[in-house]
């Protein structure tokens, strides 16, 4: 089966230029000046329109456990809103729980995903309890093709690690050559906050971010940034949100340490102000790192600019305001952290394009390009190239479209961004050249979507 895309402008990390794309199979097998090809199973029309390559959300959370809850979308329904936005790869976090196997919490992730998603995706492990077993099991991760992890800083009694634990654990990842993922917030300083709080009165949703200030983000970025230092670790900051920690990323950068940081579309478009919504509404926005006051967007499209942010994911973890984000009503700290957002991220972040805070490759680069490189799959995804995979997205820059959780694709019933009017829409993705959506319908299968095995991230950026 061959598909022709043609009359578009496509649109890599390193320039854009129009061309018609030929798919052969599951693999893109030519980009040539528009006209060259003219024949092939299937010709889809791309006059006007961007063609570039599937995004890759490299921070996602389908059914993860979390505050005596999962987050509400299923691999399957997760990876077809993705699809819809035109995410084609999605990198989830299997999540060690204490007393547990790194390798039996991998076979456990692959049954909640295996045969489930509608796009390709990968893991990263989550490391909750260091111990010499699991030290040792990181290898074997590796070798599954899972080579990065994920410590927490943060929820003390929960996933939090000590320092001197996430000082063993990068030492494993020195000599493996594999990734520590930091989540920074100093949790022991922010447990007496909430604590404080708690007993005060202090209830309401914008608490969550009040007790958990930008300071004690930079405070645990500085130090995570000194660890892998000293352990000669390379270090990517997931979910980074405020101003402080990035002038900690930027610093370390400067000198040439590899130091790499994503923040999310809701730190860069959303705020503390949200929170305060009333009828308990900011409890939609409670996630960690919490939001921040509005005046630390301007720092997160500099450091998108700048390169000290390298990527843009989600951290989609959709909890239900009806049922979930509910468990917290009367205690902030009891409602479930995490938002959804995997089925926007490439219409948020091109808001950014027509902005003019980023040209149309840095987008591309920010939520796709990068990613790949970062996590291994460079040449596979990433880049419209012959050889690569067909993950394609055919986008329309002028179609207009407004955000609603009346008509999103995620298993959450309200959208944090609801009302946004949106300028750009996603026309056509193909994955490994099957058409999932076309025509204003999704045409994919759930099983479609392959396990990726990474390999070991052969491009530090
Ligand atoms: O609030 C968040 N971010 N929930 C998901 C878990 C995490 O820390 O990434
Ligand atoms: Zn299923
Ligand atoms: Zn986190
Ligand atoms: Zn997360």
């Amino acid at each position: 089966m061959t598909t022709l895309i043609r009359n578009g402008t496509v649109v890599n990390a390193t320039g854009r230029m129009a061309a018609d794309v030929l798919v052969d199979g599951e693999t893109i097998a030519a980009v040539a000046a528009p006209g060259v090809f003219t024949e092939a199973d299937t010709i889809i029309d791309a006059a006007g329109k961007y063609v570039i390559p599937g995004g890759i959300d490299a921070h996602t959370h389908m059914e993860m456990p979390f505050g005596g809850t999962f987050s509400n979308d299923t691999f399957a329904t997760g990876t077809t809103a993705a699809a819809w936005g035109g995410t084609t790869t999605i990198i989830d976090f299997a999540v060690q729980a204490k007393g547990t196997s790194l390798l039996s919490t991998m076979d456990k992730w692959h049954e909640k995903a295996d045969n489930h998603c509608a796009i390709d995706y990968g893991f990263h492990m989550i490391i909750s309890d260091v111990t010499d077993s699991s030290l040792k099991e990181m290898e074997s991760c590796i070798d599954a093709g899972v080579n990065s992890f994920k410590m927490f800083m943060a929820y003390p009694g929960v996933f939090y690690s000590t320092d001197g634990e996430i000082l063993r654990a990068m030492q494993r990842a020195s000599e493996t050559g594999s990734m520590i993922m930091m989540h920074a917030e100093n949790g022991i300083a922010i447990d007496q906050l909430v604590a404080q709080a708690i007993a005060a009165g202090r209830t309401e949703p914008v608490h969550h971010s009040l007790t958990r200030p930008p300071e004690l983000e930079g405070e645990a970025t500085s130090r995570a940034i000194q660890l892998a230092k000293v352990t000669n670790a390379p270090l990517y900051i997931v979910h980074l949100s405020a101003r402080h920690a990035l002038e900690a990323v930027a610093a370390a950068r400067n000198t040439g340490q590899n130091v790499f940081a994503e923040t999310c579309p809701q730190y860069l478009y959303l705020s503390i102000e949200d929170m305060r919504k009333p009828d308990f509404e900011g409890s939609k926005y409670v996630a960690s790192p919490p939001l921040r006051p509005k005046d630390h967007q301007t720092d997160l499209w500099r450091g998108l600019r700048t390169n000290d942010l390298s990527v843009v994911s989600t951290d989609h973890c959709p909890f239900c305001f009806k049922d979930q984000k509910e468990l917290g009503r009367d205690d902030f700290s009891k409602i479930p952290n995490g938002m959804p957002g995997v089925e926007h991220r490439m219409d948020l972040l091109h808001q950014g394009v027509v902005a003019g805070e980023i040209t149309l490759e840095r987008w591309v680069e920010i939520s796709s390009t990068t990613p790949a490189r970062m996590f291994g799959l460079h040449g596979r995804k990433g880049t419209i190239a012959p050889g690569a995979d067909a993950d394609i997205v055919v986008y329309d820059p002028t179609a207009k479209q407004t955000i609603s959780a009346a008509t999103h694709h995620m298993n959450v019933d309200y959208s944090a961004y609801e009302g946004m009017d949106i300028t750009g829409k996603v026309d056509t993705v193909l994955s490994r050249g099957a058409v999932v959506i076309a025509d204003g319908a999704f045409h994919g299968r759930e099983g479609h979507g392959k396990f990726l095995k990474r390999d070991l991230s052969q491009y530090l950026i």
